[in-house]
């Protein structure tokens, strides 16, 4: 067995694409995203965020996959084999560090959902007040600390077994059921009164908006946090993919499909929401898709069962984001420690588990959690925005330097172009790799350091 087969690679072109997007659609996509269109701002948040994913986003993603396919590795021992005897590697490090911290806080809202499947199919979600129920529940800290534990333990039984047949086969099945289910609940949302007020907030720009600095890192934030980019899990994923299969290609579908699912979970949530009587967007934070969308399975017949499918696929599209993030400090402990997969993934697993325990009791359960002294919010937003906005963003600055200079863009083009895969607009990829990416995510991630 050669080396290569001994590390497993994705069965098929299709086998890698739905592997990634697996990784890139979830919570991200339709909690995360309209959330963030709601706190930032509506349209304009959504332009600046379409721009960040095509410009800056979209050439990271090809950059990481050619780092991983060059050197067939996790991102540690990638960057060592790429650039024996440097400190790179520690780019590397941050992403196994990043790995558990996005985990830790991702496992918990995970465990939400997946308490919403059982509220929505026993009918509670559509006969308690949407913001009580959501309150009292996240409220009861060992009840959603031990929802993070099943969350974990789910993704942990996964990796156990190692990966590819069950990530493939799980996303091969789960993907298109969920794009199916949400064109439903957009098409039902649409016919809401007072939706056009929704489509307005999310598709009509508010001048007053377009300057906002914040707006912009937080849009960056969010793509880096949607597309799986900046901690090297793209990295590894792409250490998985066959030399014949082109990264470009591979590269646009993941994006367009990711991009897809999150512009969708907005014509759902946005048209819902605005049929709530005195709605604001800005105001409900973490909450915003638990108490908007239970007004509308409570406005469809068979509501409670759309409910229960809705946060179910949540819940399996999560699932294969939660195994991508894992993998990157379990990949690292097997390939840099030597350590077997079993003792890697119950240490990781544990490790991360503690993390998330004071996430979990930072929603109402512990009053110093849910509001840290002189910070003005939770634990579990302090992790969300100390990840998404500063950790991931730093990153990918940093990988855009690894490839644009110190690995070079002839090295990273001849990965690009291996087994003569087309690559067109490759001058274009290597500008904005060498010169947009480094100075816009690093002028963003400074602006957003000094505040
Ligand atoms: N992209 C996933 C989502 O949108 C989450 C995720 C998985 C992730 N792997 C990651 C985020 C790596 C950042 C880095 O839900």
């Amino acid at each position: 067995m050669s080396s290569t087969e001994a590390r497993g690679s994705w069965g098929s072109r299709v086998g890698f694409i739905l592997a990634a997007a697996g990784s890139a659609i979830g919570l991200g996509n339709i909690w995360g995203f309209p959330t963030r269109v709601g706190q930032g701002g509506g349209a304009v948040f959504v332009l600046v965020y379409l721009a960040c994913v095509f410009l800056v986003c979209a050439p990271i993603l090809m950059a990481e996959l050619a780092v991983g396919r060059a050197s067939r590795r996790s991102p540690v021992g990638a960057l060592r084999v790429l650039l024996p005897g440097t400190r790179w590697w520690v780019v590397g490090a941050l992403g196994v560090l990043a790995g558990v911290g996005i985990l830790s806080f991702y496992a918990v809202i995970a465990g939400w959902t997946l308490a919403y499947v059982y509220f929505s199919a026993s009918g509670t979600l559509t006969s308690v007040p949407a913001g009580e129920l959501f309150a009292r529940f996240t409220a009861n800290g060992p009840l959603t600390t031990g929802l993070a534990l099943i969350i974990l333990a789910l993704t942990a039984a996964i990796l156990w077994k190692g990966v590819q047949g069950g990530i493939e086969r799980a996303s091969r099945a789960m993907m298109p059921a969920l794009f199916v289910l949400l064109v439903v609940l957009a098409a039902r949302a649409l016919t809401l009164p007072g939706a056009s007020a929704g489509i307005a907030y999310y598709l009509r720009p508010d001048p007053s908006k377009l300057l906002d600095p914040r707006i912009v890192s937080t849009a960056l934030g969010q793509a880096f946090f949607s597309l799986s980019l900046g901690m090297g899990t793209m990295i590894t994923y792409g250490s998985y993919m066959r030399r014949a299969d082109s990264i470009a290609v591979g590269a646009l579908w993941v994006v367009v499909l990711d991009t897809a699912i999150a512009l969708l979970a907005g014509f759902v949530v946005f048209p819902a929401g605005f049929s709530i009587p005195g709605f604001d967007p800005a105001s409900s934070g973490t909450g915003l898709i638990f108490t908007v969308l239970p007004r509308l399975f409570g406005s469809m017949p068979g509501g409670h069962l759309f409910g229960a499918a809705f946060f179910l696929l949540l819940v399996l599209a999560a699932l294969t984001s939660t195994i991508s993030l894992l993998e990157v400090p379990v990949a690292y402990l097997i390939d840099e420690h030597g350590w077997t997969r079993h003792r890697a993934v119950a240490a990781v697993t544990a490790l991360t588990f503690v993390l998330a325990t004071p996430s979990a009791l930072s929603n109402g359960a512990s009053a110093a959690l849910t509001r840290l002294p002189g910070l003005g919010m939770g634990f579990l937003d302090l992790m969300a925005h100390l990840w998404n906005d500063f950790a991931l963003p730093l990153g990918g600055v940093l990988l855009s330097v690894v490839v644009g200079y110190a690995w070079g863009i002839d090295c990273a083009l001849d990965e690009l172009r291996a087994e003569g895969a087309r690559m067109p607009g490759a001058r274009l990829w290597g500008g904005l790799i060498r010169y947009l990416c480094p100075v816009a995510i690093g002028g963003i991630l400074l602006g957003a350091v000094l505040g």
